[in-house]
């Protein structure tokens, strides 16, 4: 049983159960899982791994690393969502929270935080989370995390004023969330409680939880946001030339915080 406080209101979002659907349902998401599989089955250790999911929702990520071979684990503060994640073969799911992951150290090859730093607003439990995926990392394994680029919220008010999108987010809201990165919104259809940090940000918490020099990956890249997104994922040669861009200029660090997510991946020193 874990001793720190889950938000209710980012509960209650994920309770939708809507989760499971995010990465398959826009082409944005698309692109996000695609990129994801890509910098993940590159940046991770070969061979087959004990792999931890933290925030790992209904299992989308877990699902595809079991069926490439590794053991997976997963950990989510949300019953439900645990429950779907449960069923997934090769996959082991326990309820829990990232800022005291019920482990011994050295369990994992690889402690993913896909979800947790950009819902925890408070900087300190941003540490104590990857301070806990550090433990739980065997020497020369990795920790890889995502974060939501502070730029986001302002990048969707810019595409809202040329695309014709369901969920608009005003201007004064994606004005003050650029300077601030605090997103919390009275209407769950927007999204939930999280805060938005800018790369060096995420640098600087890796640093603190002891991890030094991490490398950092633009997930979308600036081409995430561009209108008609759809025709570039759907066809082939096009998406085939979208994925070969976004990795050469995936770790440029003038474009890091252009994109919509943010993947910092550091090795735990032996
Ligand atoms: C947007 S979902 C991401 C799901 C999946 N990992 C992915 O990358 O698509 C964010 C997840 O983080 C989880 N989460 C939020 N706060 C957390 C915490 N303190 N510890 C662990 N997981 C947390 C949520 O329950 C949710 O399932």
């Amino acid at each position: 049983m874990t001793t720190w406080e889950f938000e209710a209101e980012i509960e209650s979002y994920y309770e939708r159960g809507e989760e499971g659907a995010r990465l398959t349902r826009s082409p944005r998401g698309r692109l996000e899982f695609a990129r994801m599989q890509d910098l993940l089955r590159r940046k991770l250790p070969g061979g087959s791994l004990d792999v931890l999911d933290v925030g790992g929702a209904t299992g989308i990520h877990s699902q595809w690393l079991a069926e490439d071979g590794h053991r997976v684990t997963l950990i989510d503060p949300v019953a439900s969502q645990v429950a779907v994640a449960a069923e997934l073969p090769g996959v082991t799911a326990v309820v829990g929270d990232a800022r005291e992951l019920p482990w011994g150290d050295a369990t994992f090859d690889a402690v993913l935080l896909m979800g947790p730093l950009y819902h925890l607003t408070d900087r300190a439990h941003r540490v104590q989370a990857i301070a806990e995926a550090k433990r739980c990392a065997r020497p020369g394994g990795v920790v890889a995390a995502v974060t939501i680029n502070r730029t986001s919220g302002w990048c969707d008010w810019l595409l809202s004023q040329s695309n014709d999108i369901d969920r608009k987010i005003s201007a004064e809201d994606s004005l003050r969330i650029l300077g601030d990165g605090e997103l919390r919104f009275s209407d769950q259809d927007m999204f939930t409680t999280a805060y938005l940090a800018h790369p060096g940000e995420v640098f600087e918490e890796f640093a603190d939880a002891g991890l030094k020099a991490p490398a950092q990956y633009a997930v979308q890249g600036f081409p995430g946001y561009i209108p008609e997104l759809e025709r570039l994922i759907d066809e082939p040669e096009a998406r085939r030339h979208l994925m070969d861009g976004l990795r050469v200029i995936e770790a440029e660090p003038s474009l890091l915080g252009a994109s919509n997510h943010l993947l910092t991946v550091a090795q735990v020193p032996s």
